[in-house]
């Protein structure tokens, strides 16, 4: 069981330094408020690149361009759409076709600015422009700040499903700056939120009980309750990966929530869930079919649904067809070699994972959740 203790609240001021021990070079996490604005330095004095080449997208150069900009002495970036559905090898290629034009080299480095869709797509050009150039993240979204910029997986999808191209490629630094989330919509915020959410129900009880009685004034943002939590939850993802890059196993615990989550996104083509918001209906899945199984106690799984409700609406799941999901839970990644890896709660902050989840098992927690039979 992995365990953390809680940031002292006090300590938000100066940036915390987070280390991942993965993949070939040094990746470090820097995280706090305006740490974006010390970009051009910090990007010095780990060595990022000799020429920088910034991918971002049109609606978020709007809000944070100027400044990131200022921060790194002033950039030309390249933009692609946003949207998961920009998330291909035709913004891929944009991104290479810009580079080459720019006259990038083997000594130039990326630097990502967005959310998840862009940190993954300009992270993946990274990962294959010339074999690989440095990559860096400047993560603007909660969930990009928590998670997607954190442990090296990059990609993007294929007209025929999500994520199915992609490499692992550290970065060599991430800014989490948590002033840029001050123009994030309340939705993607909360969406983020449920991975936080996440973090405590896999390793942190502290965490999780913060985010409980704090719920007000991590919406609000407040920097005292949002930076310890954003920097417990980095820790958590740095620490896993660190043991784990390439989920052998241990990183296998980061799915908690996930493979009923992919599920709905799937069967909903993406379009009615925001990604957390899957995650978090997976995530109750999963502590029911623990609660089902005895290796969870009720009082447990209840203190997971009441903080998801807390947090906020989800979208509907009354019409979606138990059977439908099943069938894409079947498709995903998750299964290798026909077993279903499928980590389920076993206290707040603990996880084990299981793989011998009957369909039947699983059909009659899909609809519990109240999904169609
Ligand atoms: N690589 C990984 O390990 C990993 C992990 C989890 C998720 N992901 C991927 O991340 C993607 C989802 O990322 P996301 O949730 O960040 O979504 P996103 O990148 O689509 O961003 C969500 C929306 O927020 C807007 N936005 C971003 N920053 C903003 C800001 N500061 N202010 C206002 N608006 C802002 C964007 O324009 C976009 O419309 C998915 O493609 C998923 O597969 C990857
Ligand atoms: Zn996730």
């Amino acid at each position: 069981m992995l365990s953390y203790q809680p940031l002292n609240p006090t300590a938000v001021s100066e940036p915390v330094r987070v280390d991942v021990h993965a993949g070939q070079y040094p990746s470090t996490i820097w995280i706090g408020n305006g740490v974006s604005q010390r970009a051009g330095a910090l990007l010095d004095a780990h060595g990022v690149g000799r020429t920088r080449f910034v991918v971002s997208s049109p609606v978020i150069w709007r809000l944070h361009g100027e400044q990131v900009s200022r921060a790194l002495g002033g950039v030309d970036p390249i933009l692609i759409a946003d949207g998961e559905r920009f998330k291909t090898l035709q913004s891929v290629s944009r991104i290479y076709e810009a580079l080459v034009l720019a006259g990038a080299d083997r000594g130039s480095a990326i630097v990502a600015v967005g959310g998840g869709v862009i940190g993954d797509t300009a992270g993946f050009a990274a990962a294959t422009f010339l074999r690989g150039v440095t990559l860096a993240h400047i993560p603007t979204t909660l969930l990009a700040q928590v998670d997607s910029s954190v442990g090296g997986k990059v990609g993007v999808n294929l007209p025929l499903g999500k994520n199915l191209v992609g490499a692992f490629h550290q970065p060599a630094i991430v800014l989490v700056d948590p002033l840029l989330l001050a123009t994030l919509p309340r939705r993607e915020f909360r969406s983020g939120l449920y991975e936080v959410v996440k973090y405590g129900m896999i390793a942190s009880p502290a965490l999780f009980e913060r985010v409980t009685s704090q719920t007000k004034a991590v919406f609000a943002r407040e920097p005292e309750v949002l930076v310890p939590a954003i920097v417990e939850s980095c820790r958590i993802k740095a620490d896993v990966v660190s043991r784990d890059e390439r989920e052998g196993g241990l990183r296998r615990m980061l799915n908690f929530g996930h493979t009923v989550g992919h599920g709905l996104e799937a069967v909903t083509k993406y379009r009615r869930f925001r990604h957390g918001e899957a995650i978090a209906y997976g995530m109750l899945a999963a502590a029911d079919l623990a609660v089902a199984r005895g290796a969870l106690a009720e009082r447990e799984r209840q203190a997971l649904a009441t903080l998801i409700t807390q947090l906020g609406p989800l979208p509907p799941v009354v019409d979606l067809p138990a059977g439908e999901v099943l069938e894409a839970m079947r498709r995903d990644k998750k299964v290798v070699n026909g077993t279903l890896h499928f980590v389920i709660a076993t206290q707040v902050g603990a996880t084990m994972t299981i793989d011998d989840v009957t369909e039947a098992e699983l059909h009659a927690v899909l609809v519990r959740l109240g999904l169609t039979a």
